[in-house]
């Protein structure tokens, strides 16, 4: 039970959510019914959220469950309620499914632990982001026919960035080669736990990149932390008209979202055909009812 990260899902688990997602997406773009779920489900967020928030929310009634949203500012976490306490008043309350957004590594797993329903981490600080993962998956099959054998890189704030972890989990178990291109002060210090090559060089970065994942300077995650000068970092690292010529010609350019125009990506690479990022959010639709669907099916004894 429960979806916390990529890491430890077996490749033929992954393989399972995209063909349940294509299987959603195809019923949802076709009109035809889809089959329907009955549970509740909420959304435990401890950090602000717009794309992850509004696809698990929209998920969550293609499939025809019941859904909550909590949240500090208006829930009794703002009296000091413990996380333990509010997962274990949610499990009395009824909720079958917490989908749940927290600042710190391993909130999730903590949940899992007092909660008997299934846990989904939708975020879980500066460790992994799994349903954005299969997002992206689902994104890079859908534009380019496979993910397997393909480049991708991954450019800038990737200490910070739980996408890049799940990300290079998930994208190297489907078979692609990952790349962490940043300033060497954006890039983990230890790397050697993780399937990837780094570079902080951008042209070597972008060089023979069939995919291009930007990502936002996660500047709540620095605490003080002196990034230098942006307009370097943007001479230096962002993804534009021009630093796109350095990857394959078909590149294709992602970002998770949110975006922040004019720093990581310019707009023409924000908005060009060359980009999946609308893509990336409409997938995420399909994956999380591909997520969800699993869990009930896994309360109910089915999976
Ligand atoms: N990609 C992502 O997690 O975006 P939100 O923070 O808007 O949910």
């Amino acid at each position: 039970m429960s979806l916390l990260d990529i890491r430890s899902l077996q490749r033929s688990e992954i393989e399972t959510y995209i063909r349940e997602a294509i299987k959603y997406r195809n019923a949802c773009t076709s009109g035809e019914p889809v089959p329907q779920v009955s549970g509740t489900v909420c959304l435990l967020f401890f950090e602000t959220s717009t794309r992850t928030r509004a696809s698990f929310e929209s998920a969550a009634r293609k499939l025809g469950l019941h859904g909550s949203f909590v949240a500090p500012a208006t829930s009794s976490i703002q009296k000091g309620e413990s996380i333990r306490d509010t997962v274990v008043t949610l499990d009395y309350a009824g909720v079958d499914c917490l989908v749940i957004r927290h600042p710190s590594p391993g909130a999730p797993h903590q949940a899992a632990e007092v909660f008997d329903g299934g846990v989904v981490n939708a975020g879980d600080g500066c460790h992994e982001h799994p349903t954005q993962a299969l997002a992206d998956l689902l994104t890079i099959i859908s534009r380019k026919g496979t993910v397997e054998g393909l480049t991708v890189a991954i450019v800038g704030d990737i200490v910070h960035s739980r996408v890049a972890r799940s990300n290079a989990w998930c994208l190297t178990k489907m078979g692609a080669r990952v790349r962490f291109v940043g300033p060497r002060t954006l890039l983990p210090k230890d790397c050697s736990l993780l399937p990837v090559e780094t570079c902080d060089n951008l042209a070597a970065g972008l060089s023979d990149a069939d995919v291009v994942m930007a990502l936002r300077l996660q500047r709540e995650r620095m605490n003080g932390y002196d990034l230098g000068g942006l307009a370097e970092y943007t001479q230096r690292f962002q993804i534009n008209r021009e630093s796109l010529k350095l990857a394959k010609e078909d590149v294709l350019v992602m970002h998770p979202g949110p975006i922040n125009r004019g720093v990581e990506l310019d707009d023409f690479a924000a908005d060009s055909t060359f980009s999946a990022i609308h893509n990336q959010v409409e997938n995420g639709i399909y994956v999380r009812m591909a997520v969800l669907a699993n869990e009930f099916d896994k309360l109910r004894g089915d999976a």
